[in-house]
C-alpha cells in the first residue's frame, strides 16, 4: 500500500513572478505535473498534493488520477505542511514524500525506496555534492548510520563540512511517520517545523534510516529560479535527445533538439537544427525535418520532407508529401499521399487530396481539394464575411490559375479549370473553363507622360 504525498505550497520568491513555482514548465509541462506524472509509474497509490501558494490555480492546472489537494494556509515549514495530510495517511501504508519544485526525480529511484520500506522501516534519499551549501546535511554516528539531518541554518562549522546532503525525498512507514510528525517543534533557526526533524526521532526510536542515492545528482535537482529551470529544462532534453539517437534518429545538434510533449518517429528520421516538437508528435519512416520548424500535434506519414521555417499544427500528413519552406499547416490540415505545400502557404481546416499542389504565396481555408489539384500562385479562398465561415470545394483535377479569389460558399467540379487573375463568386461545372476578369484593351499609339 503505498500513499504519495507531494510537497507544493511554497512561494518560489525567487522565480520572481505571479505563477507559483510548482506551475513553472520544464519541457511545457508544469514541473508539478512531472513529478505526478513519475508518480502514477508507481502503481496504485493515494495521491495528496500540499497546496498553498497560488492553491486555487495549481488545483486547476495539474491532474492525475485520484489527486486529492489538501491546502496548508500558512506556510510553516515541511513538518507542518506533511501534517496537513495526517488524516489521510494509512498505517500501514508506506508514505513516500515528494516535492513538487524537483521534477526530474526517476521512478526507478522511488520504486528502490520504497522497496527499502519492507526491510527498513525508513528509506532517505541522499546524495554528495560537491557544493552543500543550502542543504540539510546527514549526520551519521560511528556505525555509519543515519541519525539526524541538520538544516543550513543551524548546522556549526564541523556540519556544514559534510558532503552528503538532504535530497528531501523519502519513504516511511505511515504508522511511524503518524507518530513522530506530532513531535516536531519549531525551535530552530527558521522557527519552522522541519520535517528532517523525524531523523533524529526515528534513531531515537531505534529505526534504521536506508540511506539511497539516485542514480544521478540531476534527478533530485530543484528549481528555485529561472537559472535552475533553464539548466534542468537543458537536462531533459540532451536526455530525451540521447535516447532518440540511440535509437536510431539522425539529430544535427541535440542541443537545438526541443520536445515539449509526446515524440515518436520511425527509422531514418532526420532533423535539423532548431527545431520544436509539442504535444503529441508522430513521425514516419524516412522524414526529413530542415530547420527551424515547429510541429505541433502533428502526425506525418512515410518519406515526407518538411522544409525549413515551416509550422505545422493540428496537422495530418500522409505519404510522399512536401511542405514549405515557409509554410504555415494551421489547425485541421489533412495531406493525402503526395500532396505539395509550397512556400508562403497557409492552409486551415483543409484536406488536400492526393498529388495536389498549393506550391506558391497563397490561403486555402475551409476547403477540401480533390486528387491532382493544382492551385496556382496567389490563390485566397475568401472564406469569411466577417461573421460566418464558408466552404470551398474543389472537384480532382481542376486547375485554377493564379491570383484566383475563390469567394465561398463556391465549387469547383472535376476537371474545372480557371483563367488566372479570377474573383469566382459562382459555382463551376465539370470541364468548364471560368474567367471572371476585366477583358484586357489595348490603347494604340499611347502616349507616354513627360516629366514637368
Ligand atoms: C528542504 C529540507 C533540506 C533539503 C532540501 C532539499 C527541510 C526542513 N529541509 O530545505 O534538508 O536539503 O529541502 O531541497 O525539510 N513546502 C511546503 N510548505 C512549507 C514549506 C515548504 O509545502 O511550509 C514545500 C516547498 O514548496 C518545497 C518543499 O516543501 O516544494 C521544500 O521546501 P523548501 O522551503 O524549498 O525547503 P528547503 O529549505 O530547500
Ligand atoms: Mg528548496
Amino acid at each position: 500500500m503505498l500513499d504519495i504525498v507531494v510537497l507544493a505550497a511554497g512561494k518560489g520568491t525567487r522565480m520572481k513572478s505571479d505563477l507559483p513555482k510548482v506551475l513553472h514548465p520544464i519541457a511545457g509541462k508544469p514541473l508539478l505535473q512531472h513529478v505526478l506524472d513519475t508518480s502514477q509509474k508507481l502503481g496504485e497509490s493515494e495521491l495528496i498534493v500540499v497546496v498553498g501558494h497560488g492553491a486555487e490555480s495549481v488545483k486547476t492546472r495539474v491532474a492525475a488520477p485520484k489527486l486529492k489537494f489538501v491546502d496548508q494556509t500558512e506556510q510553516l515549514g515541511t513538518g507542518h505542511a506533511v501534517q496537513q495530510t495526517l488524516t489521510h495517511l494509512r498505517d500501514d501504508a508506506v508514505v513516500l514524500i515528494l516535492y513538487g519544485d524537483v521534477p526530474l526525480i526517476a521512478a526507478d529511484t522511488l520504486q528502490s525506496m520504497v522497496d527499502q520500506v519492507t526491510h527498513f522501516d525508513m528509506a532517505l534519499l541522499t546524495v554528495l555534492l560537491a557544493d552543500p551549501t543550502g542543504y540539510g546535511r546527514i549526520l551519521r554516528n560511528a556505525e555509519n548510520h543515519i541519525v539526524a539531518i541538520v538544516e543550513q541554518k543551524d548546522a556549526n562549522p564541523a556540519q556544514l563540512a559534510i558532503q552528503e546532503v538532504n535530497t528531501g525525498v523519502m519513504a516511511v512507514k505511515g504508522a511511524l511517520l503518524k507518530r513522530w510528525l506530532p513531535e516536531l517543534s519549531n525551535d530552530n533557526a527558521q522557527g519552522e517545523y522541519y520535517l528532517t526533524d523525524i531523523i533524529a526521532l526515528a534513531s531515537r526510536d531505534g529505526i534504521t534510516v536506508k540511506g539511497i542515492h539516485p542514480a544521478s545528482e540531476l534527478e533530485v535537482l530543484g528549481v528555485n529560479n529561472r537559472r535552475q529551470q533553464a539548466e534542468l529544462e537543458r537536462y531533459y532534453q540532451k536526455t530525451n535527445a540521447d535516447q532518440l539517437m540511440e535509437a536510431g534518429v539522425t539529430l544535427l545538434d541535440p542541443y537545438r533538439f526541443d520536445v515539449r510533449g509526446e515524440f515518436q518517429c520511425g527509422h531514418d528520421v532526420i532533423i535539423d537544427v532548431n527545431c520544436v516538437f509539442e504535444g503529441t508528435v508522430s513521425l514516419g519512416n524516412n522524414v526529413v525535418i530542415e530547420p527551424n520548424c515547429i510541429l505541433r500535434n502533428v502526425t506525418l506519414g512515410d518519406n515526407v520532407l518538411v522544409k525549413a521555417n515551416s509550422h505545422l499544427e493540428d496537422t495530418r500528413v500522409e505519404n510522399n508529401c512536401e511542405i514549405g519552406p515557409y509554410a504555415r499547416l494551421r489547425p485541421g490540415t489533412v495531406l493525402k499521399d503526395n500532396a505539395k505545400i509550397g512556400n508562403f502557404v497557409e492552409t486551415k481546416k483543409t484536406t488536400v487530396g492526393v498529388g495536389s499542389k498549393i506550391n506558391h504565396l497563397s490561403y486555402v481555408g475551409d476547403a477540401s481539394l480533390g486528387e491532382g489539384v493544382n492551385i496556382g500562385a496567389g490563390t485566397i479562398t475568401c472564406n469569411y464575411d466577417g461573421v460566418n465561415k464558408f466552404k470551398t470545394t474543389i472537384g480532382n483535377r481542376v486547375f485554377v490559375g493564379s491570383n484566383t479569389a475563390l469567394v465561398a460558399p463556391v465549387t469547383l467540379a472535376d476537371d474545372a479549370t480557371i483563367g488566372a487573375g479570377s474573383i469566382i463568386t459562382k459555382d463551376v461545372e465539370a470541364q468548364e473553363l471560368a474567367i471572371a476578369r476585366a477583358k484586357q484593351r489595348n490603347i494604340t499609339g499611347w502616349a507616354k507622360p513627360t516629366k514637368k
